[in-house]
């Protein structure tokens, strides 16, 4: 018998079984026709959101940015992007999606701002040694001059960690650290005043109704850089950590006295903001982000790398329900987001490990990460699409069943494919430029999204797109899905309607089948089955309530999910 339906909106602890959407805002939709994504696009889209069935958005960054890092470069925390819209746009959406239940989620990015930020354009005027240049890293170069890097670390996006700046006399100065982009210096987070700083960030946008935050390279911040570093090979490669919280740039043990005091804030709220770390730690480290103390809730991405397959999917879930179990939290899952290659389309690519893992990266599961495949050209013609939507939907069917939260990226409900072939010339990602021989960039996932079958830019804006949409986009679009009850849209539709009816005690229990089969019943009867295998087997028993693709009577096909009522 179903529980009673639990409505997420008013209870304090919603997060724990949210279904969040991501949206990219530049991409998601153009209101103005500047071929820009804006808050207004997204505030026209509620309803679409709403009918979708999603408990909350989290928003990447919308503030004022040069878009050296898709926004991830943040030149003033508490506005928005003129090209984006304003701050009575955002608070139009925020009251929009709050009318429509659905809670709002912002990034918020620590470890760097972007090099237009006013500290920084205050700490490169006033020259050495002055307290302005103490609230990010400075350092004088080695050589005679100063010509050289202070040490060796490299930067997730390739190349030197360091650049020099002009002092304010015209001589080349000092210089700064920047673990990503050379646009983006990290802050001293030995600083008091950074401290405060974010403490502001926090209570603004808490003040103006945001319900939570999604924390942007949460594992990165505190550094050691002291000299008998530069030696250690390999740590500057952007694995996360050495697992013991001592590694000089990731996962520091000291990164969660921030977190108590952000905790301290979103406490001050009814009901507490609650917060979810981007931290891309060993597994054992993990608890340390979602305990209650500190952020509450972290990102994991171990679904993601693993391959569609019964015993690393039932290893992944085991071990994260686990975890969270230990701690009282609630675990998160993951297959897609702006850094990595849509899953439709890593589930079409040969299996193996290839290319680079994604930035800051601690660990690859088995899965193909795609990477080398953008790097070879990203050539649809060897990606088997139909193969990887089928996958990818039988994998999100089972996911969405799982206790815990759910992060949707925009597009995956549509079974959108990556655009793997993006001309050179209308690239955007940081990481295409610096990096090019091991990485591609991230583009081909923040692509517009279509909305309608034709138009200038399928539906996205009345005219044009910031980055260009292939033809095929035309076969995703919002309006064609929503017109075929067989379409990816309409089952995850479908799925999140079931979901909220069935939501129960965040625990399963593990069904004996097959090895290439894997299934877990919840406390109220709701059941799902994966045949990850691609021969058929026996379906088993109860009422079916919902399919990833057609059954047979009395089968369930080679990867497809079934969720059923026992
Ligand atoms: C995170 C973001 C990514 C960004 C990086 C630096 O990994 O998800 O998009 O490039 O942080 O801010
Ligand atoms: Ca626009």
């Amino acid at each position: 018998m179903p529980l009673a339906s639990h409505d997420v909106f008013t209870a304090p602890d919603w997060w724990r079984q949210a279904v969040v959407y991501q949206i990219y805002p530049r991409s998601f939709a153009d209101a103005n026709g500047d071929g820009i994504g804006d808050l207004q696009g997204i505030t026209s889209r509620v309803p679409y959101l709403s009918a979708l069935g999603v408990d909350a958005v989290w928003l990447s960054p919308f503030y004022p940015s040069a878009l050296a890092d898709g926004g991830y470069d943040v030149d003033d925390y508490r506005d928005v992007d003129p090209k984006i819209g304003t701050l009575d746009d955002f608070d139009a959406m925020v009251a929009a999606f709050h009318a429509a239940h659905i809670k709002v989620v912002v990034d918020v990015v620590p470890n760097h701002s972007s090099d237009r930020h006013e500290w920084f354009r205050a700490a490169v005027a006033a020259g050495k040694g002055s307290p302005e240049r103490d609230r990010y890293i400075f350092r004088d170069g080695k050589g005679e001059n100063g010509e050289l890097p202070p040490t060796g670390l490299q930067s997730i996006f390739g190349g030197d960690a360091w650049d020099r700046v002009t002092e304010p006399d015209g001589t080349p100065g000092q210089w700064y650290l920047h673990l990503f982009a050379k646009e983006q210096p990290d802050f001293n987070w030995d600083h008091p005043e950074v401290h405060a700083d974010f403490l502001t960030t926090l209570r603004f946008w808490s003040d103006r109704g945001v319900d939570g935050f999604r924390v942007d390279v949460a594992h990165g911040l505190k550094k050691n850089l002291d000299p008998k570093f530069d030696a250690m090979v390999g740590f500057d490669d952007g694995v996360g950590d050495l697992g013991d919280g001592q590694h000089p740039l990731w996962d520091r043990d000291e990164v969660q006295d921030v977190y108590a005091e952000w905790r301290a804030v979103f406490d001050e709220y009814d009901p507490p903001r609650t917060a979810v770390a981007e931290a891309w730690v060993l597994p054992h480290r993990q608890a340390r982000y979602s305990a209650r103390e500190g952020l509450g809730q972290t990102f994991n991405f171990d679904l993601l790398k693993a391959a569609f397959a019964a015993d690393e999917f039932h290893e992944v879930i085991d071990r994260n329900l686990r975890a969270a179990a230990d701690i009282g939290g609630s675990t998160t899952w993951v297959f897609s987001n702006h850094d990595v290659v849509r899953h439709a389309t890593r589930y079409g690519l040969p299996a193996g490990i290839s290319g680079a893992p994604a930035p800051g990266a601690a660990s690859t599961g088995s899965g193909n990460d795609g990477k080398q495949w953008l790097l070879d050209g990203g050539d649809p013609g060897e990606v088997d699409a139909e193969q990887g939507l089928r996958r990818a939907r039988a994998a999100t069917l089972f996911m969405l069943a799982l206790p815990g939260s759910a992060y949707l990226y925009q597009g995956e409900e549509l079974g959108l494919q990556e655009a793997g072939q993006i001309p050179d010339q209308d690239r955007q990602d940081p990481a295409f430029f610096r990096n090019r021989a091991i990485e591609i960039g991230r583009d081909g996932c923040r692509v517009p999204l279509p909305w309608t079958g034709e138009g200038s830019s399928f539906g996205f804006g009345p005219d044009g797109a910031h980055l260009p949409q292939p033809s095929w986009y035309a076969d995703y679009a919002v309006a064609v899905e929503s017109a075929d009850p067989a379409s990816t849209l309409n089952l995850y539709r479908r799925a999140l309607a079931l979901r909220h009816e069935l939501e129960c005690d965040e625990v399963l229990e593990w069904l004996e089948v097959s090895p290439s089969v894997l299934g877990f019943t919840r406390p109220n009867g709701w059941c799902a089955v994966t045949n990850f295998g691609t021969e058929p087997v026996a379906l088993p028993s109860g009422e079916v309530l919902l399919s990833s693709g057609p059954l047979n009577p009395g089968e369930l096909p080679g990867e497809t999910t079934v969720w059923l009522r026992r």
